[in-house]
């Protein structure tokens, strides 16, 4: 039988990577031995999922057991709601650390505590968030309701990065995984990195976690995120290589000074393609974030890039979907390579 081996302490979060990637045989049992836990799989997943975490295929006799019940149907069941209407619990969720996020339908508006009191019991979370849908302003803040639980800050591990924040006041997209993922494997040695958008370190963190720039340079407006990015560069003990620097980007001083430079931003990231050029040196990569019409794919942002740059050339590397923003929408990632002209 195949099994994955991995250290005790990440034997939780890697459970559940393998979880979501579909990929446990929930016909076997996990085995504990000394340091190690040995999780059942029926197929090694793909490493963009596995990346960061210290594991190892191998092959092993598992005992078996019965089918865990799946949480939706024991949330089902005990969920305090009129039976008519359980079909509208929410079978998908965000969890972030011990905090949990769900989206709740109105008709469901009057049953939320309860509602939350059953999820939290169920998944073990000590807070519950209801999102009440999208982000707003430019820190794009979170629209979110507390109905249980006053801690909302959490520690929430991914691609071997902690990254604290208060879920109520700071987002993280889960959409944006595979993208962050990516950054955090783009070799950088030896470069100076510039993340213009660093939030609460969402690039800037794992890159200096997995990579070798020189430097990463990480620029936050919002003071909340700001002092989240300040933690969360001293939690993953990156303090040699990331300087926070909080204010608006295109406050930052210099001309040529960067290698490589991350746009995370949405939205208005055009309005800010001119200071990524003057702070990119000649031959350095820019990637750029757009939320773009699909129908104006790829010009749009190849036209915004080349507009900004004026005599500058633009050598696009390639063009990605982060994820459908909206429908008839994408949020894409366009890597260009800037040759500088004087
Ligand atoms: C929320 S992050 C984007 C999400 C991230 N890329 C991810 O992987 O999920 C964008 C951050 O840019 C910050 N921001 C907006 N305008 C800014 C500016 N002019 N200068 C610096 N930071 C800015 C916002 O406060 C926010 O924290």
């Amino acid at each position: 039988m195949l099994g994955v081996r991995v250290d005790r302490r990440e034997a939780e979060e890697i459970r559940r990577i393998l979880a979501s990637a579909g990929v446990i045989d929930t016909t076997r049992a996990i085995i504990e031995h000394g340091d190690c836990v040995l999780i059942p799989v029926t197929a090694i997943p793909s490493c963009r999922y596995m990346d960061g975490y210290e594991c190892e295929a191998v092959s092993q006799e598992f005992p078996s057991r019965l089918k865990r019940e799946d949480p939706i149907d024991e949330i089902r069941r005990a969920a305090n709601v009129p039976d008519d209407l359980k079909y509208l619990l929410p079978d998908k969720w965000e969890l972030l650390g011990d905090v949990l996020v769900i989206r709740i339908p109105n008709k469901l508006e009057p049953y939320e505590k309860a509602i939350a009191e059953t999820y939290a019991k169920v998944l073990g979370v000590k807070s519950v968030l209801r999102d009440m849908g999208g982000v707003t302003g430019e820190f794009r803040t979170p629209v979110m309701k507390k109905i249980l639980g006053s801690d909302t800050v959490a520690v929430h591990k991914e691609n071997g990065v902690l990254f604290k924040l208060d879920v109520s006041q700071i987002m993280f997209s889960s959409g944006n995984i595979d993208e962050r993922m990516r950054a955090s494997r783009i070799a950088c040695d030896n470069e100076v990195v510039v993340d213009m958008f660093a939030g609460i370190g969402y690039f800037s963190i794992p890159i200096a976690v997995h990579q070798s720039p020189r430097r990463v340079i990480a620029c936050e407006l919002n003071p909340v995120a700001f002092a989240y990015l300040v933690e969360n560069i001293d939690l993953n003990s990156v303090r040699e290589t990331v300087e926070p620097i909080r204010g608006d980007n295109r406050n930052l001083e210099g001309e040529s000074i960067a290698d490589r430079v991350f746009m995370g931003y949405v939205k208005t990231t055009h309005e800010y393609l001119r200071t990524a050029i003057r702070l990119i040196r000649d031959g350095g990569v820019i990637h750029y974030h757009e939320t773009c019409p699909c129908e104006l794919l790829p010009d749009r942002p190849i036209c915004r890039l080349r507009s900004a740059a004026g005599d500058d050339n633009v050598e696009v590397l390639g063009v990605r979907e982060v994820k459908s923003y909206s429908p008839g929408v994408s949020h894409i990632v366009v890597d260009a390579r800037i040759l500088k002209s004087g």
